[in-house]
């Protein structure tokens, strides 16, 4: 499209009819050099919520994101894998998934995010590391997987700018929950990156965006249905975020549970997850195409420390102190520890994880605002359970905190995020489904 009118293409969407990829990559452009301002971007994006997205359209979405920045390219000869986690509480399966993969032979560069609200953020506990860089431009971050066989960076700013820039009106026009746009969003950035094999964990839960299964497979079906119209390789795995993942919760505390994790100390909930994901993505790579090879496999390079080394050797690459491996206090340290102590006796039915999260902003183990800092020693370690019988008084876990006003305050929150009945519970599947 030579010229174009944002308001037409605004009615025409608003009143139910579909955009043409030329009007969107029209659109997306006129946004990006500034001839589309931000209150047209607004209105289009609230008609893109209320009538819904085609899957012509999300994928006309994601070619413009795409195309409005640097691609990164990869050697046919490299298996290029890469997972996505649709965002919970406790969730550092990235930090164990990376190095196992790439022990394993697959070139994995992840791009994470950091925390915001109730969720935590990968590159926040990445930083976490004294001295651990995580800015890399398209170049360095290639370098890195080539050498290294992976990446723990942040998004560069050349990889698709437009969604850092309609993701940001997203935030503060209520338009982040359209499937298209979410589609759109997540995809064109692990297109970008040259991933040509596709995990995508979709959370769903307390701990998550997504509440129900029946929203999360609509999601899956749009993400899926994109990444193949470009050619990748997508699995989509259903996990539960009903209770945050393994015990620890904050960023230098879910760092260490992650090194434990590659030095063999396992969670069962942590386990099933990374094994699970890493699995999908060796059988998809075709490196091993029988799942029970693709877990023997994690399994051995976990036992045998060559996971641990892949750990330690991007640590190092990526300028940080590999001491931490050895030294968890490297990381950050608190003075309080405050009890979190069962609010009554019966069986733990529910974990408000989302309660959890927030509670945890106010000793700055998470942000409200992405200019809020961090605390990387401050958190919580949460041993107890869905379906763990408890007795009032009990201990569920531990806050650690720097701030003695507030680690009472927080651990009490935390407590009453615990809904406990005398009824028995069964733990919950971890898994609850893949596409
Ligand atoms: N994560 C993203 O990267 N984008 C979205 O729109 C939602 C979640």
């Amino acid at each position: 499209m030579s010229s174009f009118n944002p308001v037409e293409l605004i009615l025409k969407k608003r009143d139910g009819k579909s955009l043409a990829a030329d009007e969107i990559a029209a659109f997306i452009d006129g946004f990006m050099v500034g001839n589309v301002p931000d209150y047209q971007m607004s209105a289009l994006l609230m008609a893109c919520y209320f009538q819904g997205m085609n899957p012509a359209e999300t994928a006309a979405f994601t070619q413009s994101y795409i195309d409005s920045g640097e691609r990164m390219h990869f050697a046919d000869s490299l298996l290029v894998a890469d997972k996505h986690s649709t965002g919970g509480v406790g969730d550092k399966i990235s930090l164990m998934l990376a190095p196992i993969a790439a022990a394993l032979g697959l070139s994995v560069p992840m791009i994470s995010g950091r925390g915001l609200g109730h969720t935590g953020g990968t590159l926040d506990k990445l930083e976490a590391i004294p001295g651990f860089k995580t800015q890399y431009d398209i170049a360095g971050i290639q370098k890195l997987v080539e050498q290294h066989g992976y990446a723990l960076v942040g998004q560069s700013d050349t990889l698709v700018p437009a969604d850092k820039r309609i993701y940001a009106l997203r935030d503060v026009t209520a338009t982040v929950e359209c499937p298209g746009l979410i589609t759109a969003s997540i995809m064109s950035k692990k297109i970008a990156e040259g991933a040509r094999h596709l995990v995508i964990d979709l959370k769903i839960g307390s701990g998550a965006f997504m509440p129900n299964l029946r929203r999360a497979t609509e999601l899956a079906e749009s993400l899926k249905r994109t990444g193949e119209s470009f050619g990748q390789k997508v699995r989509v795995v259903f996990t539960n975020m009903n209770s945050p993942l393994g015990h620890a919760v904050g960023n230098a505390l879910e760092t260490a549970e992650a090194i434990e994790y590659l030095k063999g100390n396992t969670l069962p909930d942590t386990q099933a997850i990374t094994e699970r994901l890493v699995a999908r993505m060796l059988q998809s790579s075709g490196l091993f195409p029988q799942e029970a090879d693709a877990i023997a496999a994690i399994r051995e390079v976990v036992a045998s420390g060559k996971a641990l080394q892949k750990l330690e050797e991007i640590i190092i690459a990526q300028e940080g102190n590999p001491k931490v491996i050895e030294d968890y206090s490297l990381m950050g340290t608190t003075q309080y520890q405050q009890p979190v102590l069962a609010p009554a006796s019966g069986y733990i039915h529910t974990i408000d994880s989302r309660a959890i999260g927030y509670a945890l902003v106010r000793i700055k183990a998470g942000r409200m605002k992405m200019s809020d800092r961090l605390d990387y020693g401050a958190g919580t370690i949460l041993t107890a359970k869905i379906g763990d019988p408890v007795q009032a008084g009990d201990t569920l876990g531990t806050v650690y905190a720097n701030d003695a006003a507030e680690a009472p305050k927080v651990a009490a929150m935390i407590a009453s995020a615990y809904g406990i009945t005398e009824l028995e519970k069964a733990p919950e599947e971890l898994i609850l489904g893949e596409l």
